[in-house]
C-alpha cells in the first residue's frame, strides 16, 4: 500500500500522499488549519516555505494583547482549509453560524486535535465514495473547536491508494446547550496561491446538458450553482481549475465533484492578491438548519482530483473512481442490457397491441429489454394527471390482459422488462393528492407554481417516502421488473413543508435530497436484482450523488446524434461512460428535426449504454437488418465501448471533425470513432492521433487488416477524410494488437 498520512509533529504538518498526489496542510499562528499544497506527489514537506507575513491595510489580524499583535497575519489572505463568518476574513467563507440565543452571526474554528483511521467511515443517508478493503483508503479527521459556541467541527480527508483524488467532507456537532442556526455549512474549502488558471464548468439546459464552458477567473466572486432544488441541467455540481493551455493530454488540472444532487453551490474567488478560493457544498441559498444541542449535521462530500497530463486524465480518474467506488450493486460492471423504450416511439399513446408490435420487432434484432415509459399507471393517458398513483391503468393493456400480462409476454422472448415511475411527483389530479393535498411542497395562502403540470412531493416528510416506497413495492412484488427508470421532471417551488415548524423551513431542501436517498437506498437494498436507471428530464440530475443508487443515467432527452456529440462530450468530463445511456431514435429527430442515417445515430448511441428508442414496428426490413448488425457490433464490443479507457481527441466544441477512441486496460484493443459534421466540398484532410497505446504494440485494423505500431497510431496518427459526399457520417476502425 503507498497510501500514507503523516503528521510531522515538530511542524504541526499534515502530509497525505500515495503513488500520485501530496495533500499537505498544517497548524498556523492561533491554531489556526491551513492549507498548504495539493499537487503531485512529492517526497516530504519541510515547512521552509511559510506563509509570507505582510502588513496589509484592512485586512485585520487576530487578536492579542496589543503587544502580540502580528500586523503581518491575517486570516483574510491566509490560504486556510475552513474559514469561518465575521471573524477576520472577508472572503467567501465556508460556514456561517448564528448563535440561537443572542442572535451573533460569528464562526472561528480552531484547531483541537486529529486521528487517523484505516479505509474511511461510512456517512449515514448519503451517497457517497466507499472502499472494499480496508487498506486500500486511509482517513484524517481534523477536529476543530469554536470555543464560543461550543461546537466541533471535524473535517474528514480520505486518500486511496494510486488514484489521484482527495475526499473531503464536514460535519458539525453542537456540544453547547443552546441551538445554533447553521446559515451555510459547505462540504470542503481548497484555497490556492496566486494561480492564473482558468474555470470549467458544464452549463446547459434541457434538452442540451452538460455544454462545455472555459473561463477566465476575474477578480471577485464567480458562481456555479443550481437553486432548483435538483442538481440541475443547467450546472452540473463538477468544476475544474485547468492550466490557461490545458490540452486533453497535458497540463495541469484540479477537478471539484460533489457527490450530492440537491441545490449545490461553487464559489471560485480571487482576492485582491489573486489568490483562489473555492468553496462548494449545499447551496446557502434557501438554506439553514436549527442545530440542537447534542446534534450533528454531516455534508456531503466532495471529490478533489489532481493532474499534470491533462483534462483526459482528469476524466479518467473520475471515471474509475465512480465505477468502482461510488456505484454500487451487481450492476456496476456487468453487461447493461440493450433497451428498446417506447417513449419516443408512442408517447402516451399506446396499448398492449402496439407495444406487443415494437416487442415482436425488437426480439429477433437481439434487444434485451423492452422499457414501458410514462402512462402505465393511474389514469395517465398525458402529462397532467395521475403522478402519485403508482397501480396500474387497467384499461390502457387490457387489450393484452394487463401489466403483468405484458412482462410475461416481453420475459418469454427471452427479453426483460422494465418501467417508469416518476417517485417524487404529484398530481393535482390524482388520488393521493385529492386524499393528501399537504403531501405536496406548498405555501398557505399561496398559488403552487405548475410545472409539466404536476406538483412536487414534499420527500423531506418520512411519511410521504414511506408511501411512494409502499406503493411501488406493491407493483414490483406483483410485476416481474427487471429495470427501473426513476425520472424526476420538474424543479421544485413553494418550497416548505407542512410537517416542519416556522424555524426549519430552511431545512426543507436538503431534508428532501435525503428523502430521495432514502427511498432510493430502500428500493436497491429490497430489490439487489433491478437495474436502476436515473432520469431528470434527460440528464437534469447526472451527479455523483445519483448515481451511488443507480449505476446508469439518461443521458439527455435529446436523441440527436450531432447534439448528443457535445451533450455526451461534456458529460464524459466527469462520468464515466457507463453511466451514460444513449439511445437510437426516429429521423427526422423529435427534438431538432435534423435527419440523419441509422449509421450516424448508432455511431453515437455507441459510446455509452445503447438502446432505442424508435417504433421498430414501421422500420423496413432493411433498417431492421442494420439495426440486428449494430446490435451484433454492440454485443462484441461492449466491455470496450462501456468500460475501456475513453479518450477524447477532437472536440465537437472546436471542430467540425469530432473522433473519440476507447482503449481497452491491457491496451491491446482499440476503438476508434471519427465524426465528420458538415460536409464540405473541399474538405480538409485532418488526422486523428491515437492515446494510450503502447508504443512497441503491433495493432492491426480488423476490417482492413492494415497494421501499424502504437508509436506509429499515436505519431503519425491516421487521415481523417470524408467517407461519403454527405452531412453528419461516422467512421469506426476496431484495431488489435497481434501477438
Ligand atoms: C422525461 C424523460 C423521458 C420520458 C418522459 C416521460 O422527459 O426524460 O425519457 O421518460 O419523461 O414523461
Amino acid at each position: 500500500m503507498t497510501v500514507k498520512i503523516n503528521f510531522d509533529e515538530q511542524h504541526q504538518i499534515f502530509h497525505l500522499t500515495n503513488q500520485k498526489i501530496s495533500y499537505i496542510l498544517g497548524i498556523e499562528e492561533g491554531q489556526l488549519l491551513a492549507q498548504l499544497y495539493f499537487g503531485k506527489k512529492i517526497t516530504s514537506y519541510h515547512n521552509s516555505r511559510r506563509y509570507p507575513r505582510l502588513d496589509r491595510g484592512f485586512s485585520p489580524n487576530l487578536a492579542g494583547q496589543p503587544a502580540e499583535i502580528d500586523r503581518g497575519f491575517s486570516k483574510d489572505v491566509l490560504p486556510q482549509e475552513y474559514s469561518g463568518n465575521q471573524t477576520g476574513d472577508y472572503r467567501q467563507t465556508a460556514i456561517n453560524l448564528t448563535d440561537d440565543v443572542n442572535g451573533a452571526s460569528a464562526a472561528d474554528f480552531r484547531y483541537a486535535d486529529f486521528k487517523i483511521v484505516s479505509g474511511k467511515p461510512h456517512l449515514k443517508g448519503l451517497p457517497q465514495t466507499y472502499i472494499e478493503k480496508r487498506d486500500e483508503a486511509q482517513t484524517l479527521i481534523i477536529h476543530l473547536i469554536d470555543a464560543t459556541l461550543r461546537t466541533s467541527l471535524y473535517l474528514s480527508y480520505t486518500i486511496y491508494d494510486q488514484r489521484a483524488v482527495i475526499i473531503k467532507s464536514a460535519k458539525l456537532v453542537n456540544n453547547s446547550d443552546r441551538i445554533i442556526r447553521i446559515d451555510k455549512i459547505a462540504s470542503a474549502q481548497l484555497d490556492l496561491p496566486k494561480n492564473n488558471c482558468d474555470l470549467i464548468s458544464l452549463y446547459g439546459a434541457h434538452v442540451n446538458e452538460r455544454q462545455i464552458q472555459k473561463n477566465e477567473l476575474p477578480f471577485g466572486i464567480t458562481e456555479i450553482s443550481s437553486r432548483r432544488g435538483s442538481s440541475s441541467h443547467h450546472f452540473n455540481p463538477f468544476i475544474a481549475l485547468v492550466d490557461k493551455h490545458i490540452s486533453e493530454t497535458s497540463g495541469e488540472a484540479i477537478g471539484v465533484q460533489l457527490v450530492y444532487s440537491g441545490n449545490h453551490q461553487f464559489t471560485i474567488e480571487k482576492d485582491y492578491i489573486q489568490q483562489l478560493r473555492i468553496i462548494t457544498g449545499i447551496n446557502e441559498y434557501g438554506f439553514n438548519w436549527q442545530l440542537a444541542p447534542t446534534a450533528e449535521f454531516q455534508t456531503p462530500e466532495v471529490i478533489f482530483a489532481y493532474t499534470d497530463k491533462g483534462l483526459n486524465d482528469l476524466s479518467l480518474t473520475y471515471h474509475k473512481l465512480l465505477r468502482e467506488r461510488v456505484a454500487r450493486g451487481k450492476f456496476k460492471y456487468a453487461k447493461r442490457p440493450i433497451v428498446i423504450n417506447n417513449w419516443e416511439a408512442t408517447y402516451f399513446d399506446f396499448n398492449a397491441t402496439k407495444i406487443k408490435a415494437i416487442i415482436d420487432k425488437a426480439a429477433p434484432l437481439g434487444i434485451e429489454m423492452f422499457v414501458l415509459d410514462d402512462g402505465w399507471f393511474g389514469k395517465r393517458d398525458d402529462d397532467k394527471s395521475s403522478l402519485g398513483d403508482w397501480y396500474e391503468y387497467v384499461d390502457k393493456l387490457s387489450d393484452g390482459g394487463g401489466l403483468a400480462n405484458l412482462a410475461k409476454m416481453v420475459h418469454k422472448k427471452n427479453m426483460q422488462f422494465g418501467l417508469w415511475f416518476e417517485p417524487e411527483m404529484i398530481s393535482a389530479d390524482s388520488k393521493l393528492y385529492r386524499q393528501h393535498p399537504d403531501y405536496a411542497l406548498t405555501i398557505d395562502n399561496r398559488e403552487m407554481t405548475p410545472s409539466r403540470d404536476q406538483y412536487v412531493l414534499d420527500f423531506s416528510r418520512d411519511e410521504v417516502v414511506d408511501n411512494i416506497f409502499n406503493q411501488i413495492c406493491q407493483i414490483l412484488d406483483t410485476v416481474k421488473i427487471d429495470y427501473i427508470k426513476w425520472d424526476m421532471n420538474r424543479h421544485l417551488t413553494e418550497v416548505y413543508s407542512h410537517a416542519l415548524n416556522n424555524t426549519q423551513q430552511g431545512e426543507v431542501y436538503h431534508r428532501y435530497m435525503l428523502g430521495v436517498y432514502d427511498l432510493a437506498e430502500r428500493l436497491v437494498t429490497k430489490y439487489p436484482d433491478i437495474l436502476f436507471e436515473g432520469c431528470s428530464g434527460g440528464g437534469g440530475r447526472f451527479d455523483a450523488g445519483m448515481l451511488y443508487y443507480f449505476p446508469q443515467s439518461w443521458t439527455s432527452d435529446n436523441t440527436d446524434p450531432i447534439a448528443r456529440l457535445k451533450i455526451q462530450y461534456g458529460t464524459s468530463l466527469a462520468y464515466p461512460l457507463s453511466s451514460m445511456t444513449a439511445h437510437v431514435s426516429a429521423s427526422p429527430n423529435h427534438q431538432t428535426g435534423r435527419q440523419t442515417s441509422l449509421a450516424m445515430r448508432a455511431g453515437v448511441a455507441f459510446a455509452g449504454v445503447l438502446g432505442y428508442e424508435l417504433d421498430l414496428s414501421k422500420l423496413t426490413d432493411d433498417e431492421l437488418k442494420t439495426i440486428a448488425m449494430q446490435i451484433a457490433f454492440y454485443q462484441k464490443h461492449w466491455q470496450l465501448l462501456q468500460y475501456g479507457d475513453f479518450k477524447r481527441i477532437k472536440s465537437p466544441f472546436e471542430e467540425n471533425e469530432v473522433a473519440w477512441e476507447f482503449v481497452s486496460a491491457n491496451q491491446e484493443e482499440v476503438m476508434l470513432f471519427n465524426y465528420r459534421i458538415l460536409s464540405e466540398a473541399q474538405p480538409s484532410f485532418s488526422i486523428t492521433k491515437l492515446t494510450g497505446l503502447k508504443d512497441n504494440y503491433l495493432y492491426q485494423e480488423t476490417t482492413t487488416h492494415h497494421q501499424y505500431y502504437g508509436d506509429e497510431l499515436m505519431n503519425v496518427g491516421l487521415y481523417d477524410a470524408p467517407v461519403a459526399k454527405q452531412d453528419f457520417t461516422v467512421t469506426i476502425k476496431h484495431f488489435k494488437k497481434i501477438k
